[in-house]
């Protein structure tokens, strides 16, 4: 894989059928559990319920993504993945998918974007905290080895 550019600007673009072998991909090397099949993946690009938003940077066409659920009738909005190549982490790729995920949430008209996440997982509660999620519950043992959620609400303006 080759490795990220260290500072060129960050494109986001919604994901398609074409997309699912690098979804999958990204899905093993970014998760040890609790992961989404392929068949899933595949129902989620088909569906309007879901968004799959993709980052690019530089010539690097596929280097994290961020899933986003809606429902009808609900004004909020849930993140229910979001995953960076390991080769490019720590340079912004992640805050540019969560904010192209709250543009998108607004223009559905959501009024907050919501999700769970490992207790153990200091990268990610780090960055949700930095971009001004806030902390409101947690469920007991929501992952497959037993481990407890964090549930992060940020209210979109
Ligand atoms: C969480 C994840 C998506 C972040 O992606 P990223 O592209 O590195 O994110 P950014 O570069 O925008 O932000 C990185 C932030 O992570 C946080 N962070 C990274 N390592 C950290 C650590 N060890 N302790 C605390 N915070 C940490 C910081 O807030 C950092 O911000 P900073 O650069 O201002 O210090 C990425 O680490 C990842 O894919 N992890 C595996 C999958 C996962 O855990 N997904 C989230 C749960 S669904």
């Amino acid at each position: 894989m080759p490795s990220a550019p260290a500072s060129a600007p960050v494109r986001i673009r919604r994901a398609d059928s074409s997309d699912l072998d690098d979804l999958v991909r990204l899905e093993q090397c970014a998760f040890d559990g609790d992961r989404m099949s392929r068949a899933q993946y595949r129902r989620h690009l088909a569906s309007d319920s879901a968004r799959i938003l993709l980052a690019s940077a530089g010539r690097y066409d596929f280097l994290g993504s961020v899933v986003l659920f809606f429902r009808r009738r609900s004004t909020l909005a849930r993140v229910y993945s979001l995953a960076t190549r390991p080769e490019a982490r720590g340079r912004g790729i992640g805050a540019a998918l969560l904010a192209a995920a709250a543009a998108a949430a607004r223009r559905r008209g959501c009024r907050a974007l919501r999700l769970e996440v490992r207790t153990d997982n200091a990268a990610a509660i780090g960055l949700y905290e930095r971009l001004g999620y806030r902390r409101f519950g947690s469920y007991a043992h929501y992952y497959q080895d037993g481990t407890d959620a964090w549930r992060y609400e940020q209210v979109l303006d």
